[in-house]
């Protein structure tokens, strides 16, 4: 008997057989999950993407298949025929989809073998993501990372079966483009005919999708791929997946409308979880002034409360002082965590410096006192104002950080997140989405001492903000909306510019002369003056709602080849040196690398 295929056929996936099959003569292929011989019986559990079925050589069926069954390991990739039968009462395995059958082999092929692996193929294994990541072949034939990617596969069909039916075009844009501008590094591609130029991969297809608008394709979207060379994080890869929507004739209500739709559809279609819509909505201000941070957690209250105007004057100069040079003074109030040993402050005084809060001050409220390094600096009427506005009760232990707001406010945001897990206060089934509006145009960037786009720069501020934009541009208001799922920002967009003046102001608040922006971006504004009708949209972060949906901590985990911290692919070994002759060929010169 060969080993070939020709003459065998797959009738059935390893998940699909149960009672209703008994008696089928039935032909699985898959691979060897798990060989047990049971004195002289061997059982094998033959596995597939859909599922496992037992398959069972008995010498008493066919003394010729289970002698060759007998040379069967871990991983072989076999193919069988036999007949579905029930299992006795005592082995049927409830935890099993196909436990209450098992299939009587009665030909083997064993189409190839394995030779014995780095990790098991199973869900619990324990071995380093620098493991899993250099056998990624292996690792995603675990169930665990087939059922993410099949997840992964369900959410792109719901996305685009809604699109589709909304009147949507799918449409692709280059890779190999000039820059578009997100925040990030470009990655830089040289062009071999054009010595000494270079393409870069897109961050976004923002100004194409914007383009489509100006051309009359009205309702543009695309699963598409972008490229942002920046600092990885746990929801942050250098390549990764938006769904890329534009449309025209619309205001913020309109693109929100379709999101929301879009997304209620998604988690119907791929967990059977109904949202409740419309999502709430906090201005940029509230979210930052309640939360901390711009992509709140609002599955658990924990808010900060601000005590600048009590402090302001106080005789504890950390907290007065950081008052009189424009700071503010935050307080955490940790509901019933009086408890909490020196260790766990020092802990949590230690994530907070992280986000460059230079110190972090605590109170234990007890039955009649305030235990705390710095009760002693405060007045009974600042006490008792404190305790009205933290509402400070016997049991609690308060958190404060003073400082410049953007430290304050990002220390606590953090630390609030992390009460919010330590203390159980997070119901993990739970799904919050939360927009955020009313953002500024611009921020300033220590760093450049300059301005810089909050969103991008194709992004329109308010109308009524617009004669701000010269004169004092910090306090002009974007047309922009971010979407955020249980902390997470999984998505962000504006209604854009559509007028070349306005448009122009924009790249004039951020420093940029006329000479650079026809440069770079003229063929937009061209296009701004031929016509432009007023559009808008958001892109959402794919990865990121996947990953969310999988109850996964990290987008590696939905992501079928990701990069690692270093923005390497540890499987096939990419980024690697290129050879002489591709670096002669491209005009390219490396230097000496430390
Ligand atoms: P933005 O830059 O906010 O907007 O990107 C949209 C969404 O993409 C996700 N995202 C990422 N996911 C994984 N890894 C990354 N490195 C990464 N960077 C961003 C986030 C984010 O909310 N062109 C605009 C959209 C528009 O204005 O229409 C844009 O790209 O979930
Ligand atoms: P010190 O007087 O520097 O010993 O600080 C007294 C207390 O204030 C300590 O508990 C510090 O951790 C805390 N502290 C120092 N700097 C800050 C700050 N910027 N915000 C809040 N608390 C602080």
């Amino acid at each position: 008997m060969s080993d070939k295929l020709e003459d065998m056929r797959r009738t059935h996936s390893c998940g699909e057989l149960n009672p209703n099959d008994v008696g089928k003569e039935v032909v699985l292929m898959g691979w060897v999950n798990r060989r047990r011989d049971h004195g002289g019986v061997i059982f094998v559990d033959l596995r597939d993407r859909e599922g496992i079925t037992q398959v069972v050589f008995n010498p008493a069926v066919n003394r010729e298949v289970h002698d060759k069954a007998q040379g069967i390991r871990n991983e072989y990739v076999l193919a069988v025929r036999g007949k579905v039968e029930s299992r006795p009462d005592d082995m049927i395995n409830p935890k099993l989809k196909t436990g209450q059958i098992e299939v009587m082999v009665n030909e083997l092929k064993i189409l190839n073998r394995a030779r014995s692996l780095p990790f098991m193929i199973e869900d619990d294994i324990d071995v380093s993501e620098t493991v899993r990541l250099r056998y990624r072949h292996l690792d995603l034939r675990r169930p665990k990372m087939q059922k993410n990617l099949i997840i992964r596969h369900r959410a792109t069909a719901a996305v685009r079966s809604y699109l589709n039916d909304n009147g949507f075009l799918e449409i692709e844009t280059p890779f190999l483009t000039r820059s578009t501008p997100e925040g990030a590094r470009d990655y830089l591609v040289p062009s071999r005919v054009n010595p000494g130029l270079f393409y870069a991969l897109p961050q976004s297809p923002q100004m194409f999708k914007q383009l489509f608008m100006i051309s009359g394709y009205d309702r543009y979207y695309q699963i598409v791929r972008c490229f942002r060379d920046e600092d990885l994080r746990a929801d942050r890869q250098p390549e990764f997946t938006q769904i890329d929507i534009e449309m025209s004739f619309v205001g913020e209500q309109d693109v929100i409308n379709l999101t929301e739709g879009m997304m209620a559809a998604v988690f119907k279609e791929v967990s059977g979880i109904e949202l409740a819509r419309p999502f709430p909505r906090l201005t940029h201000f509230e979210a930052l002034n309640r939360y901390g941070l711009d992509k709140p957690d609002i599955r658990f209250g924990l808010e900060l409360k601000d005590i600048s105007d009590i402090v302001e004057n106080s005789r504890f100069k950390v907290f007065s002082e950081a008052v009189q040079k424009g700071g503010v003074v935050k307080a955490l109030n940790a509901k019933g965590c009086i408890d909490f040993s020196r260790k766990e402050i020092d802990d949590l005084t230690n994530l907070v410096s992280v986000y460059r809060a230079k110190g972090m001050a605590w109170i234990k409220v007890r039955e009649d006192d305030w235990q705390s390094p710095i009760v002693k600096f405060f007045t009974s009427r600042e006490k008792q104002q404190l305790m009205n506005r933290i509402e400070m009760e016997p049991g609690d232990l308060v958190f404060f950080v003073g400082d410049q707001p953007s430290i304050v406010n990002e220390a606590l945001g953090h630390l609030r997140n992390q009460l919010g897990k330590q203390l159980g206060l997070i119901d993990e089934n739970e799904y919050r989405f939360v927009w955020i509006t009313q953002f500024p145009m611009f921020e300033y960037d220590e760093a450049e001492k300059r301005l810089q786009a909050l969103h991008h720069p194709f992004t329109s501020p308010m109308d009524e903000d617009q004669s701000k934009l010269t004169e004092d541009p910090l306090s002009v208001k974007a047309r922009a909306y971010d979407l955020v799922l249980n902390g997470f920002e999984i998505g962000g967009g504006s209604i854009r510019n559509h007028k070349r003046n306005v448009q122009e102001k924009v790249f004039e608040a951020l420093g940029l002369d006329k000479d650079t922006y026809e440069n770079k971006f003229g063929f937009l504004l061209s296009a701004l003056e031929s016509g432009a009708p007023p559009h808008g949209g958001i892109a959402l972060g794919f990865d990121r709602i996947v990953m969310l949906l999988c109850g996964e901590a990290s987008i590696r985990e939905v992501i079928a080849f990701p990069k690692t911290q270093k923005a390497a692919c540890l499987l096939t070994g990419a980024p690697s040196a290129a050879t002489k002759d591709q670096l002669e060929e491209l005009n390219i010169r490396i230097r000496k690398v430390p």
